[in-house]
């Protein structure tokens, strides 16, 4: 999809959250000779170094893959662009391609300076676009009223009991790209018997089932496995086809569910 910058972003992309650095390797690797073109990691996660030499193992130009990696909550104010540089150290790729502030950390109250300085790293050319992560309407309002700038990406929880639909009218005003973390729910979802039963009558997969739904709604989706053949797997999303009674049942599944924390209250 085409950000809001001009910049383009692969919708499928392939996450890390909780993969050692060491594993990050392997997986990473095993991702993109699948075909995924965009890998999703930050600081927190500590796999930096390791997403990096899987990009550069890879045999593939550095323009053919689009890596994101995000600013922890203790680096945000005057420490960020120092946070910022060490990224870009352990990843070892040259100039990323999207550099998100992880969380708002509303009681630190410093998310406001901290995406100023990410603008200004981006006019640098050191990055190539900015966003957010787990962004709330109000915190977005705010960074964009100061700014006069969107974050391209507002990268936040969402799967078919988490559905977000304040956030996504949001963004879609905006023009901010929504990106589903946990897009399949920690797995979670994908025992829901209905999701089950749309997987069924597809001859496809829950996780399947569920990737085509973000993507029907024009949400980008970061899926994380470091299983060869799920990771295979979750790229089938792309050539299956719901029909809007799969869209109507799925919908009804919303439950205002989190797998993850409350951005409101992390920090
Ligand atoms: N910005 C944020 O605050 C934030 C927070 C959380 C996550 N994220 C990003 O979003 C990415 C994805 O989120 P997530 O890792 O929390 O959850 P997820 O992608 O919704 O789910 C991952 C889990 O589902 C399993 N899985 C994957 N594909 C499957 C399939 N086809 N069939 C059955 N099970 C499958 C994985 O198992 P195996 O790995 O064992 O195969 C893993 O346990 C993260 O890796 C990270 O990059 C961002």
């Amino acid at each position: 999809m085409t950000l809001a910058d001009g910049m383009r972003m692969p919708v499928l992309g392939f996450g890390v959250y909780k993969v050692s650095d060491d594993d990050a390797t392997p997986a990473v690797a095993e991702a993109l000779a699948a075909g995924y073109r965009l890998v999703d990691t930050a600081t927190l996660y500590g796999n930096e170094a390791g997403v990096g030499r899987a990009v550069r193992a890879s045999g593939l130009e550095r323009d053919e893959v689009f890596v994101t990696t995000k600013l922890w909550n203790d680096a945000h104010g005057d420490a960020a662009e120092a946070a910022f540089a060490a990224s870009v150290e352990r990843l070892g790729l040259g100039v990323p391609d999207l550099y998100l502030i992880h969380w708002p950390a509303p009681a630190r109250d410093l998310y406001v300076p901290t995406w100023r300085t990410l603008l200004r790293l981006r006019d640098e050319g050191r990055v190539r676009s900015v966003g957010v992560s787990n962004f709330q309407p109000a915190h977005l309002r705010r960074i964009v009223e100061d700014s006069g700038e969107v974050p391209v990406v507002n990268q936040v929880e969402l799967h078919p009991y988490l559905q977000q639909r304040e956030l996504r009218a949001l963004h879609g005003e905006l023009g901010v790209v929504t990106q589903a973390w946990s897009p399949l729910g920690r797995g979670a979802v994908l025992a829901d018997p209905v999701i089950g039963d749309i997987a069924r009558t597809h001859g496809a997969t829950p996780a399947q089932v569920v990737l085509r739904w973000h993507l029907d709604l024009g949400v980008a989706v970061i899926p994380k496995s470091v299983t060869p053949a799920r990771i295979r797997e979750n790229l089938g999303a792309a050539d299956l086809e719901l029909t809007e009674e799969d869209h109507e049942r799925i919908s009804a599944l919303d439950r205002g569910e989190r797998s993850g924390s409350d951005p409101d209250v992390v920090s």
